[in-house]
């Protein structure tokens, strides 16, 4: 993993050395701090030769500042509009990107009020080590290509209650390690992590407490998960469903659940892909990821609630054994399925997956995440998930948790128009439609296995892998959904 830098929290002075960064509000003009860590008197004179205003996100880099004794002074503009958390976070991110080689960091924050203070100071923290993640572990040699810092930078937050931004940060700090568990599982090659390597890293949350039950295809087979099984059947390595439990909450709460595709290759199958961006497919698994992130994150910040996590870990290969398209299939639910393409295989996996966490948990409320289908990225680009649900008060509930944590969803349509699609003539449903709606009829299929529970589907294709880079995240593999999901929980499952 990338050097994670080491964040402490301080009461406010005007740092000396090392490289001091702080915020300039539009049309404020600078602060009393801002004056003091500047005695020759000149940011203004910076400022208006950079035409800096305080716009948000955009900085004016000092290097040895004359009249002090620091390498460097940076002003990053804050704006003018109210911050949100989100907005806090993006400050640290640009801030974590300006610090490669920067060792000893001061950040002078300038909020009077207390409580404002230790949540921005805990988000700007949570943003900066979101930032500075990077996937290196592969790289034998630190060339000049190479983008993360040299030696993990001392960082402190200057803010008016040190004690209470630490409180604020540990709660942040689990979610922070949560995403970066998730993008470390997506990042993972294939050849490295396959169903049984996830598995046993799955069976790790033990250690934050989290009750892990990993079950064999034995058991899975006795349990009638014939639509899994199918998938993974083409593939020499194994395949295995995890439930993770967390018991926060009062002994006798339902759980809310959360429903992983853990893909850990797709090749497709016998309806193998073609050749060009296949290697993509490693990433195949970021709803399972997902999943795992979630329950670390809610385990180690000891969230009052409890949660289930189920995934379903297979990988998609093809060999003499792989199942064929037209091939029958007999889901745990007891629902036949005609497998008319082998590549629409996550369905499949999700199937058994729901139906077994439904029928063994009774949840509250099901939460799936899946990289499901190429037609949501076509659909929405990457920039926004696409959400399904049966439950108007919980796709509410899910954009609004969207919006506040930026890992935005758009909801889509479902119907039995959509559902009629999937009609099969030798079995109970088939496992594609049409060309069009692709990614609602994929939803459609999935919710023939849902019954009535409140129950959300994310199709996070376009999110989890590859999308473009951000202020808080630059890794290939983003981690989509953890931050998402412990913010519904928070919101509104929490007690
Ligand atoms: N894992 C893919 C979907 C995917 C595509 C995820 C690109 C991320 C990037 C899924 O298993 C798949 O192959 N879906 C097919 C379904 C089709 C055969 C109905 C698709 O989307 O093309
Ligand atoms: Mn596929
Ligand atoms: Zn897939």
């Amino acid at each position: 993993m990338a050097s994670i830098p080491a964040i402490s929290f301080a009461k406010p002075s005007t740092p000396s050395r090392g490289t001091v960064f702080l915020f300039a509000r539009e049309s404020q003009g600078l602060t009393e701090v801002a004056r003091s860590c500047d005695p020759a008197g000149v940011l203004d004179r910076a400022f208006s030769v950079a035409d800096f205003s305080g716009q948000f996100g955009v900085s004016v880099n000092l290097l040895a500042p004359e009249g002090t004794s620091l390498d460097r002074l940076v002003a990053i503009g804050a704006g003018k509009e109210e911050l949100t958390e989100y907005a806090w976070m993006k400050l640290g991110g640009i801030i974590g990107a300006a610090i490669r080689t920067a060792q000893d960091v001061s950040i002078v924050l300038d909020i009077a009020d207390a409580e404002a203070g230790a949540s921005a100071a805990a988000n700007l923290a949570a943003g900066l080590m979101l930032r500075t993640y990077a996937f290196d572990k592969y790289k034998t040699r630190k060339d000049n290509g190479d983008k993360s810092p040299r030696k993990p930078a001392k960082i402190a937050i200057h803010t008016a209650d040190p004690a209470a931004a630490r409180k604020a940060f540990a709660d942040a700090k689990a979610v922070v390690s949560g995403v970066l568990l998730a993008r470390d599982l997506v990042n993972e090659p294939a050849n490295i992590l396959g169903p049984l390597e996830f598995a046993a890293e799955a069976a790790k949350l033990a250690d934050v407490g989290v009750k892990v039950d990993v079950l064999t295809e034995k058991e899975m087979k006795k349990l009638g998960m014939g639509a899994l099984l199918g998938v993974a059947q083409g593939s020499p390595r194994g395949a295995r469903v995890v439930v993770m439990q967390w018991n926060g909450g009062k002994a006798k709460d339902k759980p809310v659940a959360f429903i992983g595709k853990g893909v850990t290759f797709d090749t497709g199958g016998n309806s193998i892909k073609s050749a060009s961006g296949m290697e993509e497919m490693k990433g195949d698994m970021g709803g399972a990821a997902a999943v795992v992130g979630l329950i670390h994150a809610l385990a180690t910040r000891k969230a009052k609630v409890n949660v289930v996590g189920v995934i379903g870990l297979v990988e998609n290969a093809v060999d003499g054994h792989a199942q064929r398209p037209g091939d029958i299939v007999t889901s745990m639910s007891g629902q036949t399925i005609e497998v008319l393409n082998t590549d629409a295989e996550g369905r499949l996996v999700l199937a058994d997956a729901i139906w077994y966490c439904n029928d063994r948990f009774q949840p509250k409320a099901m939460v799936n995440l899946a990289t499901l289908t190429g037609a949501i990225m076509i659909a929405l680009g990457q920039h926004y998930a696409g959400l399904f649900s049966n439950n108007d008060e919980l796709a509410g509930w899910m954009i609004d948790a969207g919006a506040a944590t930026h890992e935005r969803l758009w909801r889509m349509p479902l119907g039995p128009e959509f559902d009629k699609l999937i009609d099969s003539k030798n079995a109970d449903m088939k496992n594609i439609g049409g060309r069009y709606g692709s990614a609602i009829v994929a939803a459609q299929f999935i919710q023939r296995f849902v019954k009535d529970t409140p129950w959300a589907h994310l199709d996070i294709a376009g999110t989890a892998m590859g999308a473009p880079g951000s202020e808080i995240n630059q890794s290939w593999g983003s981690g989509f959904g953890v931050r998402l999901l412990d913010r519904l929980v928070r919101d509104h499952y929490e007690g």
